[in-house]
């Protein structure tokens, strides 16, 4: 059966993200994949509203870690859960990712988290749930994905949260990202499709995620294949936090410390093979964090006199300013 890969580009219509997308995914149709491409902006997603219903449901064993809304974001699930890869472009709002790729990444995690659905489903299966009762056991499938982050500003630094916050739509469900590029200066092109170079890389892309896909051994699967190694060894991005200790310093990406040293002018990081594990790319990491939920959150009504605690704050409510008359603010044009 021929291996599926899923594109999807969160920019504006035929421009960057949406053609470098496609020219990824029409080498991946060269080799014999089935390709499917998303536009973000064409999907009706609304923002998660926080309920956790979909995380509750599946420590209780009562549901199966989907989300009370169902809305677009069903389409874009339903493409994940059967595909071998993704190629995701995003263009850089504000130093960041869009909005929209940040509300569907909300709405992926905490419900798609391969460690809760694992166990919701592990316990549903000797329990006796039929498979319909049970978290997707498509969740499961290893995955590749290739994330492509997109600016207009001339200086790399405009766009230096983006690629790190692509992984956000990556973890949850333990896809393994095996290729990055961060494309800046797009504001200098009319297009991408002026700068051949960029067009190079993104053939580049599409070959990279096939030769993940049909790569005999997990090893050469998950074999880094971005054009840098970056600082961190299982992320490779390159955006750290200095602990508050000042003695060690945190992958933002993965949650991993390291250790930083100073050689011959040269910043150096080391993370342990332990923190490596750590990251919440990989699945002890991400045991980690949903055993610490599962274990230390407190559960509802705990708080005896909450009501009562809340009421002032449920009593305020001064609303917004009304609009100041001497000034022009907000006047259309
Ligand atoms: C609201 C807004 C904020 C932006 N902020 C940045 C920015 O911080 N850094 C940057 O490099 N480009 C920024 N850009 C430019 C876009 O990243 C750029 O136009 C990109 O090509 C959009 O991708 P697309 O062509 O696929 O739609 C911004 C654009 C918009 C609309």
């Amino acid at each position: 059966m021929a291996k599926k890969v899923l594109g999807i580009s969160f920019g504006r219509k035929m421009s960057n993200c949406d053609v470098m997308v496609k020219h990824a995914l029409m080498e991946c149709e060269k080799a014999g994949c089935e390709v499917a491409f998303l536009r973000a902006d064409d999907l009706n997603i609304t923002n998660c509203n926080g309920c956790i219903s979909c995380v509750i449901g599946m420590i209780t064993g009562r549901g199966r870690g989907y989300c009370v809304r169902h809305d677009d974001f069903d389409i874009l699930d339903e493409c994940v859960m059967q595909s071998d890869a993704v190629i995701l472009a995003c263009p850089t709002y504000e130093t960041s990712v869009t909005g929209r790729f940040k509300t569907i990444c909300d709405r992926i995690g905490p419900s798609h988290d391969i460690t809760f659905r694992k166990a919701a489903y592990e316990e549903g299966k000797a329990a006796g749930k039929p498979e319909e009762k049970l978290p997707d056991v498509r969740t499961f499938k290893k995955r590749s994905a290739a994330l492509i982050s997109v600016g207009g500003a001339m200086t790399e630094n405009w766009i230096a949260l983006t690629l790190p916050m692509m992984y956000e739509f990556t973890f949850p469900w333990g896809m393994d990202v095996v290729d990055t590029v961060e494309y800046y200066g797009a504001m200098a092109h009319e297009s991408v499709l002026g700068y051949p170079e960029m067009m190079d890389r993104m053939t580049k892309v599409g070959q990279n995620i096939v030769a993940s896909i049909n790569a005999e051994t997990e090893e050469e699967r998950l074999q880094w294949r971005g054009d840098e190694e970056g600082v961190c060894p299982v992320c490779h991005t390159r955006l750290l936090q200095v602990s508050h200790d000042n003695k060690t310093v945190d992958c933002v990406v993965c949650g991993s410390h390291g250790t930083l040293d100073v050689k011959d002018g040269k910043i150096k990081v080391h993370f342990t093979q332990e923190e490596q594990d750590r990251s919440r790319l990989r699945w002890i990491g991400k045991l980690e964090h949903s055993t610490e939920i599962k274990t230390q959150a407190q559960p509802s009504g705990t708080i005896k006199n909450l009501k009562e605690l809340k009421a002032p704050y449920a009593e305020f409510n001064p609303g917004a300013f009304a609009p100041d008359p001497e000034a022009f603010g907000n006047i259309k044009a």
